[in-house]
């Protein structure tokens, strides 16, 4: 155990004691002290759950906050999914921060050890290795399931992951060279899937003519949402600069701008003076 202001992330405990104070006001309840919170964390420190005294009176709350690895905080179903990520995100329109950095943290925040997560787009692999990183663990039950139609971008995604994990590791990830349509003939039956990944476009250093299409890529997020387990999230990074790229992405929008909103958080990030910036867009399955 550790006191509050012992801990070294302290950034990340500061936004905690924030989000339990909203949480204790939304529930007329006092706020706790700082005094008043201890942390019990895993010995690898990748995970730890806030404990807090007179637990009694914050018996709710402690069941609705948990933390895990590095800033990532699990939300509870009262919390945006985005809670904890505003740095970032303001970092991304205001041009400090790239887009797949942002995309990353964002899945970092849903993503949990162990999980089946999907790159629908593996070009040279840099978000496959992204997801495997944060899924996984010793048990060896994560993977990532990953899909390009170029040879040549698997072959580079499988590079660049013998350059930066283990054989054990890398055991993990399953490769096709199939259109990401067909998501659903790879992915075993009843999967619980909490990430698929889209990064729209062309292969970076390939062929720029051989882009994602709006067809194959609507087929392909009409399959997303049927294997995404509740929680789970389709993030796209949608770029706008080539032919038919922002076509692709106004039918992205449209799409998502259908969805329920019992059942779908969608939201974007775009910077408007850069119009030829790449477009993030999150939809979180409630
Ligand atoms: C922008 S790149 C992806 C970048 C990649 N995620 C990375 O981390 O390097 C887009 C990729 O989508 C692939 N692609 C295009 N159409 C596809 C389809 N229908 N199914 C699967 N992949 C497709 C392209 O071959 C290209 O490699």
């Amino acid at each position: 155990m550790l006191g509050l202001r012992c801990f070294p992330q302290s950034n990340y405990l500061k936004r905690f004691y924030r989000r339990i104070t909203i949480n204790c006001l939304s529930n007329s309840i006092q706020p706790l002290p700082t005094s008043n919170l201890t942390l019990c964390f895993s010995s690898n420190l990748s995970s730890f759950s806030i404990s807090i005294s007179n637990i009694h009176q914050y018996r709710k709350l402690y069941a609705t906050v948990t933390h895990t690895s590095n800033s990532n905080v699990t939300t509870s179903s009262t919390e945006s999914p985005l809670t904890g990520l505003e740095d970032d995100l303001v970092g991304y329109v205001l041009g400090k921060k790239k887009a797949t950095e942002v995309a990353h943290l964002v899945w970092k925040h849903v993503v949990q050890k162990g999980d089946t997560v999907i790159d629908a787009t593996c070009g040279n692999g840099y978000d496959t290795l992204a997801m495997l990183k944060m899924v996984a663990d010793e048990s060896g039950t994560a993977r990532v399931y990953g899909m390009d139609i170029q040879r040549d971008a698997l072959e580079n995604t499988s590079s660049l992951l013998d350059e930066n994990v283990t054989p054990k590791e890398k055991q993990l990830v399953k490769l096709f060279s199939i259109c990401h349509s067909r998501i659903e003939e790879i992915i075993p039956e009843n999967s619980p899937v909490r990430l698929v990944a889209f990064n729209l476009g062309y292969l970076p250093g390939g062929d720029k003519a051989l882009t994602t299409v709006p067809e194959t890529t609507m087929m392909a997020i009409e399959s997303a949402k049927r294997v995404l387990v509740p929680g789970g999230l389709i993030s796209l990074v949608v770029y706008v600069g080539h032919p038919g790229g922002r076509e692709e992405l106004e039918t992205v929008e449209s799409f998502a701008s259908g969805l329920s909103v019992d059942e779908w958080i969608c939201c974007k990030f775009q910077m408007l003076n850069r119009p030829l910036a790449p477009v993030l867009v999150f939809l979180f399955k409630k």
